[in-house]
């Protein structure tokens, strides 16, 4: 039996101990270097000292921040303010607040991330005021041309919503793949979800015969649309229509002018073979799978697609020459405009809008049709001076599946271009508009398209830091550039990037040997 004097010692021991182990390290806040840059930093005199309990991931000693909910801030604004008594966020709604910690979460430094002895950080005090500028803040994925699992989906989610971007453009249909299980349609994964083969480089002319391909299941979809909207991203579903069909139109021929002989595309490019809109089963189709597709994604918006449809087998078949006859369209160009008209008072009625690319202004759009500019600012500023919303996502300035560097014998291959981090950073989505025209555009977007990018680590690379750059004209426009502020900011940004294991590309960033 132990004696009563035994007890004190031994839990005079067990504190000693305790407290030998809890002696971690502290690290401290150097300078407040935030990607995308916040409205205003007002630093003020003292620091505090931030504990992360032992075992304590920094996202949860963010997350024990108390909140007031401050109802003269916009919608995703936030006040960050650290006095030496501690941290206060304000915000009117879940996300500001969400945003007001990814702003702290790159005060701390990354070595907090990696070190576990790491125990506390000492914040400089300051008030951090920051908004948006832009309510729409994008970036897209092509899963289609190569295919990316759920897990590297949800970590190009994390990158995103570090850098407080707030749509994902999850492009999930195209010639060279069917990536979403529509249990309507079970042959468009059964079929359409595989190629037998896939171009190898820039040879046109032949394959490497190896069976490729996959799909999210519908829970799987549900799985990264609730990811996303954990980390206040809205996923925006793109269902391609009319072009860009030939794995829907091997999985289901008699949904083609043709009608048959079609095979998923080993090859990159744009194919005449398009869905036959003479035909009342392909509107039956279009309406059957984006009312599984509404389902799954709760997005005011549903992106159409309408980038890249030849006219051709419109021209030769009889019934969609019948359909121009009987609704009186002058040419193939405004049958794509019957077509993007349908469908869109389809989504209408079920109380969604459409996004389509700018291809779709050819044949006459609805005023309530959003317009992606892709082929440079020309369709978004037309569009603008409509008087229809615009999200600017322009090659020129968007595009990260071109070059970013000039050295292009020492870059994995590219699609092509020269898109380098300064170009997207030097990006004005309201260049060429008036004041009364700039309110109709949305936002900014950048487009990660996959036809050369195999690998998600290569994903990484083509996205970071480009997307930061992009991240920062959507978040922090106010008319004003200033790129060697931003290169300092990122320089610190790339630290979490290495924190995290993201791959990026190191062009702008000095050398370290
Ligand atoms: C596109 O790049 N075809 C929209
Ligand atoms: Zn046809």
């Amino acid at each position: 039996m132990k004696s009563l004097r035994t007890i004190p010692i031994t839990l005079c021991m067990a504190m000693i101990m305790l407290l030998l182990a809890s002696c971690g390290k502290t690290v401290k806040c150097e300078s407040v270097d935030i990607v995308p840059r916040p409205l205003s930093v007002e630093m003020q005199e003292g620091t505090y000292k931030l504990r992360l309990a032992k075992d304590e991931c920094v996202c949860k000693a963010l997350d024990n921040i108390p909140v007031t909910d401050d109802k003269t801030l916009g919608n995703e604004a936030y006040t960050l303010t650290i006095t030496k008594q501690g941290i206060a966020i304000a915000a009117s709604t879940p996300a500001g607040a969400f945003y007001a910690r990814q702003s702290l979460r790159q005060m701390i430094p990354a070595e907090a991330l990696t070190d576990k002895k790491v125990t506390a950080v000492v914040l400089p005090c300051c008030i951090i005021k920051d908004a948006p500028h832009f309510a729409y803040r994008g970036a897209h994925l092509d899963v289609c041309r190569h295919f990316f699992s759920v897990d590297e989906v949800k970590t190009y989610l994390d990158i995103l919503a570090m850098h407080k971007i707030n749509r994902f453009h999850f492009h999930l249909t195209e010639d060279q793949g069917w990536r979403i299980e529509i249990k309507h349609y079970p042959q468009l994964t059964q079929v359409g979800a595989y190629r037998d083969g896939t171009m190898v480089g820039k040879n046109w002319n032949s394959d490497d015969g190896v069976r490729y391909g996959g799909f999210y299941t519908q829970d799987e979809v549900k799985e990264i649309v609730k990811y996303a909207a954990d980390h206040f991203i809205t996923v925006i579903p793109e269902i391609e229509i009319p072009g860009h069909a030939l794995a829907a139109l091997a999985s289901y021929p008699e949904l083609g002018c043709r009608g048959d002989h079609y095979e998923v595309s080993k090859t990159w490019g744009v194919f005449p073979e398009v869905f036959c809109p003479g035909k009342e089963d392909t509107f039956k189709f279009w309406e059957t799978v984006l009312t599984e597709v509404m389902e799954l994604f709760p997005s005011k918006y549903i992106h159409i697609g309408g980038d890249e449809c030849p006219k051709d087998e419109w021209k030769k078949c009889p019934l969609c020459q019948k359909r121009i006859k009987e609704e009186g369209l002058k040419n193939e160009a405004e049958l794509q405009s019957y077509v993007n008209r349908r469908i869109e008072k389809f989504l209408n009625a079920h109380g969604r809008q459409i996004i389509g690319w700018d291809e779709i202004l050819e044949g006459g759009v609805t005023p309530t049709a959003t317009i992606m500019s892709w082929r440079g600012t020309t369709g978004g500023i037309a569009a603008a001076q409509a008087g229809n919303h615009v999200i600017m996502t322009p090659n020129t300035f968007c595009y990260l599946d071109y070059y970013q560097s000039r050295d292009q014998d020492n870059e994995p291959l590219a699609i092509g271009g020269y898109l380098p981090v300064e170009q997207c950073y030097n990006f004005d989505p309201y260049n060429g508009l008036t004041k009364d025209q700039q309110q109709y555009i949305l936002g900014v977007q950048g487009n990660v398209w996959t036809e050369y990018i195999a690998t998600f680590d290569h994903v990484e690379y083509m996205l970071l830091p480009r997307i930061s750059a992009l991240a920062e004209v959507g978040w922090s426009y106010d008319g004003t550039k200033d790129y060697a502020g931003f290169l300092r900011r990122l320089n610190h940004l790339r630290t979490y990037f290495d924190a995290y294991g993201w791959n990026y590309g190191k062009h702008v960033f000095p050398s370290e040997e």
